[in-house]
């Protein structure tokens, strides 16, 4: 079969603003924020920048480099260096396992996106003002309690994806990144500028800062791996799928490079602008996935401009969630494009079956929070939503980015890799990626899922 044509992206800024968009998202102000915040702030961190640069940052030049290769959406890229190469169809698992895996998170990550935008219509008309966490609690409580409402935010967030892809590369997600991720870099300037004023921020710079490793254990390197891969967007096919689109003239490692960094700068910035508001109002910083929703709204609803600095911040949120849910469907998307011809077709049925499964999710807050689909396999209190993240971070991700990492660094020959990379000398940085996917990234992959199946053998292995 013929090779599909896709489109390209127009420049390197275009391809860099898609794919720090695809970053840049719900992981880092709704996840990493609370996520730090329970694992001890600065230990936490210090911890996230070694695995994110060390392990993530390889395996997203190595997911890069094969869409490179292939030139199609992730599964056609697969199908088709197996075939060039002659090499094992156990490979092709890499593309399958990569676009469920965005296919899934997409339908669960549309149910939160659809709050950030309904949290920004909150701020806007006020609704915050005067309240304490119990009201704020309330609010979010009366919200997510109410299915029409989740069902009906879903829907809009899932619509607005659906809207863009239709638009194809340049027309569709091209044209949206390029304006929303400077707006996105604005806000948050605009939030953490005005947090640096704040009493608490003096606090919350020590809060995230000042390691402290008694804190640290097996889990928080594990748990930082994992947020890791969920933040810069690693085996899950998005990036491979714009590395397909990106010109032969444009340098992976440097491209990869500039969005692992942009990626941790936002979760670090999202951290200055949230933590000082929770000092300041004396809020608890570690209230898991409340900080964002409960916690923080309490802060927009005591201070003088509230109005103002609360739907900033929640536009942030939603512009960062948009960014990123385009590069969760692309990748299906373009292989029914490949398969079928037609773009709007492909991304009409495939967003909507994605829209139809995120009911499930939608549900799992209300009328379904008491079905633990998998109670029977120990995953008690875990409703649909919580077993969909699960099964996608510890179980896809991890085994998509071992795949990932060995493909390109055993299947593939060193030299067409090298060539594909735009690397042109043998250097340290080739020769330390090298070693990097080759066997540092799937070794310490391997941990991860010891840690999950085997916690003591996994506590063993690791200091703390
Ligand atoms: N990186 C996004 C975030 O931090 O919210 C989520 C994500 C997008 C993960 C695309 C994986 C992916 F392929």
């Amino acid at each position: 079969m013929a090779a599909f044509a896709h489109e390209h992206w127009s420049s390197r800024f275009a391809f860099l603003m898609a794919a720090i968009g695809s970053a840049v998202g719900l992981g880092n102000i709704w996840r990493f924020p609370f996520i730090a915040g329970e694992n001890g702030g600065g230990a936490f961190i210090l911890i996230y920048l070694v695995t994110t640069l060390g392990i993530a940052l390889p395996i997203v030049m190595a997911e890069l480099v094969i869409g490179r290769m292939g030139g199609q959406s992730p599964i056609g890229s697969m199908v088709e260096l197996v075939r060039r190469h002659n090499k094992s169809r156990i490979w092709l698992l890499i593309g399958w396992g990569g676009t469920l895996g965005a296919f899934i998170v997409l339908s669960y990550y549309a149910v939160i996106g659809g709050w950030a935008f309904k949290y920004t219509w909150l701020s806007l008309t006020d609704s915050f003002s005067g309240a304490d966490v119990e009201a704020s609690a309330g609010i979010f409580a009366v919200f997510t309690g109410s299915p029409v409402s989740l069902f009906l935010w879903h829907t809009f967030f899932m619509g607005l994806t659906i809207l863009i892809v239709i638009g194809g590369v340049k027309r569709g997600i091209e044209r949206a990144v390029v304006t929303l991720m400077p707006l996105l870099f604005l806000l948050l300037l605009f939030m953490v500028v005005y947090a640096a004023g704040t009493p608490g921020f003096d606090q919350a710079v020590t809060f995230l800062f000042q390691p402290d490793f008694s804190k640290v254990t097996s889990t928080t390197f594990l748990l930082a791996v994992g947020q890791g891969f969920f933040s810069v967007s690693v085996a899950l096919g998005a990036m491979m799928t714009y590395g397909a689109y990106l010109d032969k003239s444009v340098s992976i490692p440097r491209s990869a490079i500039i969005i692992a960094l942009a990626d941790t700068a936002v979760a670090l910035f999202a951290g200055l602008a949230i933590f000082p508001l929770v000092f300041t109002y004396a809020l608890t910083p570690g209230e898991g996935p409340g900080l964002v929703f409960v916690t923080v709204p309490v802060a927009f609803g005591q201070m003088a401009s509230g109005l103002f600095v609360g739907t900033a911040f929640f536009l942030l949120l939603s512009v960062a969630a948009i960014t990123s849910a385009i590069s969760l469907l692309e990748p299906a998307v373009s292989w029914g494009e490949e398969r079928f011809g037609g773009r709007r077709a492909a991304a009409l049925i495939i967003g909507g079956t994605c829209w139809a499964l995120g009911i499930l999710s939608v549900f799992s807050f209300n009328i379904l929070s008491g079905f633990y689909p998998l109670a029977a396999l120990g995953l008690e209190g875990d409703t649909v939503f919580d077993v969909f993240d699960f099964t996608v971070t510890s179980w896809v991700q991890p085994s998509v980015g071992i795949l990932m990492a060995l493909f390109a660094g055993w299947a593939l020959s060193r030299d067409t890799v090298k060539e594909a990379l735009g690397i042109q000398k043998d250097g340290a940085l080739f020769g330390f990626w090298l070693f990097a996917v080759r066997i540092l990234c799937p070794l310490a992959i391997l941990l991860v899922f010891l840690n999950a199946v085997w916690p003591d053998f996994a506590a063993s292995m690791l200091p703390g």
